[in-house]
């Protein structure tokens, strides 16, 4: 029996539809357009207003559209795993609300907490599962209502994050799809990303509300540096275990953070910047779900067998670059 590879048969994802430009966050907080864009690319993001909506929410609009795509039904789904830092609850997890609401009914399912990387960790956690032959149809989803968890009156991270979910199905193939990744993580740089209150260490109290310790902590040079240098190390990485250069790599899909990292990796690697895919224009960093959501995005210049380069960084710290072959 021949090796069995775990591949992606389809992509999906859902942003709401809310809008916050950056002429509206001019008016939230001391920033300005120019700023926003020259400094990170953004132009918009996607909040999720509606009360009683939550992360399984946009999940279940990317999954369901994603389901009818591949014709799958959703009692064919084995098990779903959902990347994210902005569970709907701290327990249970997400992965289990979303498989009920989407009527997933033989699924069973885990949230992966590996915050921008969400998506990458995610991945190859599932594709294990299809690789031992044990699973034949996984949702993976990358979510996060990062609205949630950000203080509009921190200039310095609430212009960059946005809401959205993406989803993939993964499915065995008899070629490579999901061929090669390096995860890292070094949870020392914690201290530069986080969320101050609200886990086992500080508890919430009255004073971990007042002073704002329920949202994003960043401090963005520090993560800046190690951002560049992780995802451009593991793509390096990557490419010379598979003996690959720029030439062979068909598109780079980075995290989509700030578009002056994205591209610095790409100068760092001197790889191409018209094989660079970018979409944080119009989403901001919506965390767990960009890579998702550029898949989407660009799906139709992908061609059977493309050669497809995924990298992330993120809280944790975590970081990482998956290498795939492109199967529909
Ligand atoms: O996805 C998870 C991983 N996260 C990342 O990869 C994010 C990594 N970091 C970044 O993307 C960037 O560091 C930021 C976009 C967060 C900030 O850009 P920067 O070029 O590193 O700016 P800075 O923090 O060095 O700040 C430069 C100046 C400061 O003013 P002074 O001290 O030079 O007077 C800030 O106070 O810009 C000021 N500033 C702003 N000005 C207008 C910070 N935020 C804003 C703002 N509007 N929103």
């Amino acid at each position: 029996m021949g090796k069995k590879y775990a591949a992606i048969t389809g992509v999906s994802g859902y942003v709401p539809e809310d809008v916050l430009t950056n002429k509206d966050l001019e008016k939230m907080v001391e920033t300005n357009d120019e700023w926003i864009v020259s400094r990170t690319g953004i132009k918009q993001r996607h909040i999720l207003k509606e009360p009683g909506k939550a992360t399984s929410d946009m999940c279940l609009e990317a999954a369901k559209q994603l389901l009818e795509k591949t014709n799958t039904r959703p009692e064919e789904i084995e098990l779903v795993i959902v990347g994210t830092v902005t569970a709907d609850f701290v327990f249970p997890d997400t992965a289990n609300i979303l498989a009920s609401k989407l009527g997933a009914v033989n699924a069973y399912g885990f949230d992966v907490n590996a915050a921008c990387s969400g998506f990458l960790f995610s991945l190859i956690t599932a594709s294990k599962f299809i690789e031992a032959g044990t699973h034949k149809k996984i949702l993976v989803c990358g979510a996060d209502k990062m609205s949630s968890i950000l203080n509009y009156e921190d200039r310095t991270t609430c212009i960059l994050f946005g809401d959205g979910a993406g989803a993939v199905l993964l499915e065995p193939s008899d070629k490579p799809g999901i061929t090669d990744a390096i995860l890292k993580g070094d949870g020392s740089g914690a201290e530069y990303l986080h969320m101050k209150a609200g886990g086992s260490l500080n508890p919430a109290t009255i004073e971990t509300v007042q002073n704002k310790e329920h949202a994003v902590y960043q401090e963005g040079r520090v993560v800046f540096k190690y951002a560049v240098k992780g995802m451009a190390d593991t793509i390096a990485q990557v490419m010379e275990r598979n003996g690959l250069s720029n030439d062979d790599i068909d598109w780079l899909i980075p995290h989509q953070a700030n578009k002056r990292i994205i591209y610095s990796v790409a100068d760092q690697l001197d790889f191409p910047h018209e094989k660079v895919l970018v979409n944080i224009e119009n989403y901001g960093n919506t965390t767990a779900a960009t890579i998702p959501l550029v898949l989407r995005d660009f799906e139709d210049k992908f061609k059977k067998g493309d050669k497809i380069m995924l990298t992330a960084f993120g809280g944790g710290f975590t970081w990482g670059s998956v290498l795939i072959e492109w199967s529909y």
